[in-house]
């Protein structure tokens, strides 16, 4: 019988220590619940890293043995290999040059990457100590780029899917990169790698056409006589969930408790990770410039900003989270009143019923990265909004610009756009808020993660069977 393998750097829990006992926590990521349904289920496994330092044979051997009770099998990294595979080289690299901060951000170091061929290994080895002929390996994002060819060289046959979660960037940067031939090449171990978008689609393909000097007709790439499919397939939400937690009665106390505490104030609102490809910095002067522009609002907007921490131990997103909290502060004092603060800043993260209460309460959402490979939270807004009310703004420079076109588009490069997309939104109409929202809600509900999962599996199985076909003739 054969499986299913899904290889991504995370497991779909996460393991803190709560003062020297290892504890798990389930991930309410979009991957984690929309693969759950997959290696939940018979012999299907998931190979990932549990998110923190285990020290001790002892220690791993107990936690192995809880995980391989939910089908998880953990990858355990040590201090230098968090350092130099997770934060050197895929959070230094790879992620700065994804998102087009080549000359900013990113720092080539050859023992970084070499020990992201190491890590990539070592999934590796524990993908085929249970691989058999027949079985599906799905592989995700940037971190795992050369895993499809280590795990293709050892197992011809295998059936291979590899998709990126983030942008991948024009020819132009990728080339940038000292190691860029042998990372397309390690993901053209795949039989079909898909990506959000056809732009993402196309600059891989032009990369592997520039670097590599292979073949490709359409979408069709021919490597060492073996057929590979670049492919998108943007990705969706559990809209269901969102849209039944809006209705949950305790979520609904909440957004009342939200509503009361704000009185008639409109509510704006903006969650993402720390990170300086999320643009936070740039809304905030948006948002002080609408200040600037239309001091009328003054007493009568909140800006509700969420930033949930990550990869805290990279300099850059130290920085960051220090010029964030300085802009806050400066926004605040400068126009605070003793009954009100223009921004409501919260640098953690909340449970997902928070977040829904969130989503319900504000009359717009500000999603405005400056480069991100779908952004999700766009989607969990519009599946959130079960009246069809409220607003996005959503940036051209992610993802979900190509489906969510009933949002009000914006280049967050220009702060004054940004600025004013928020006052129309503020002052949209119920019966235009409602045209747009509902196209949008159809289009989230269509194109959810159940879809999404189901295409990328059967396109799989078709490039399988095209490479027979080819094989036999
Ligand atoms: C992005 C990436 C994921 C990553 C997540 C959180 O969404 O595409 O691969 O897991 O960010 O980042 P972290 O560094 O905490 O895993």
């Amino acid at each position: 019988m054969s499986k299913t393998i899904i290889a991504a750097n995370r497991l779909p829990v996460k393991i803190v220590n709560d003062t020297g006992e290892f504890k798990l926590h389930t991930s309410e990521g979009g991957l984690a619940t929309g693969l759950g349904s997959i290696y939940k289920s018979k012999d299907n496994v998931w190979i990932g890293w549990p998110g923190l330092e285990v020290e001790g044979e002892e220690q791993q051997q107990k936690i192995t043995e809880e995980l391989r009770e939910q089908n998880l099998l953990p990858v355990f990294l040590d201090k230098d290999e968090i350092t130099r595979f997770y934060e050197g080289f895929s959070n230094e690299v790879l992620w700065p040059v994804f998102h087009y901060y080549a000359s900013t951000y990113a720092h080539y170091e050859q023992q970084n990457w070499e020990c992201y061929k190491e890590v990539n290994q070592k999934f590796c080895d524990q993908i085929l100590k249970i691989a058999q002929p027949g079985d599906m390996v799905w592989v995700h994002d940037y971190q795992l780029l050369l895993l499809p060819k280590m795990i293709r060289d050892a197992q011809r046959d295998i059936s291979i899917g590899f998709f990126l979660h983030i942008p991948f960037p024009s020819h132009e940067m990728f080339r940038l990169i000292p190691w860029r031939k042998q990372l397309l090449e390690g993901m053209l171990g795949a039989d079909l790698i898909g990506f959000h978008t056809f732009d993402d689609v196309r600059h891989f393909l032009s990369s592997v056409t520039r670097v590599l000097a292979l073949q490709t007709s359409a979408n069709v790439i021919t490597n060492n006589r073996r057929v590979v499919v670049a492919e998108s397939f943007p990705m969706g939400i559990d809209d269901k969930k969102y849209a039944s937690l809006a209705t949950d009665a305790a979520v609904k106390k909440e957004v009342a408790a939200i509503c009361k505490t704000f009185n008639r104030q409109k509510l704006i609102l903006s969650i993402d990770r720390l990170d300086y490809s999320k643009g936070i910095l740039q809304r905030l002067r948006a948002f002080e410039q609408l200040l600037i522009s239309h001091p009328e609002l003054l007493t009568h907007i909140t800006f509700y900003m969420i930033v949930v921490p990550s990869r805290d131990q990279v300099a850059q997103y130290k920085e960051l989270r220090d010029q964030i909290d300085k802009k806050v502060g400066n926004i605040n004092a400068r126009y605070r009143t003793l009954e009100w603060s223009p921004i409501q800043y919260f640098y953690r993260s909340f449970p997902i019923e928070t977040l829904s209460a969130l989503y319900s309460a504000a009359d717009v959402c500000l999603v405005t990265p400056m480069r991100d490979g779908m952004n999700l939270v766009s989607k969990e807004y519009v599946a959130s909004r079960v009246n069809n009310d409220g607003v996005l703004i959503l940036s051209e420079m992610a993802g979900a610009s190509k489906e969510l076109i009933d949002a009000i588009i914006v280049n967050p490069n220009n702060e004054y756009e940004v600025s004013e997309a928020m006052f129309v939104a503020l002052n949209m109409p119920l019966a235009e808020q409602k045209r747009r929202m509902t196209l949008m809600r159809n289009n989230v509900g269509k194109f959810n993660i159940g879809h999404w999962v189901k295409i990328f599996k059967e396109r799989l199985d078709e490039v399988k069977q095209m490479q027979r076909s080819l094989l036999t003739r």
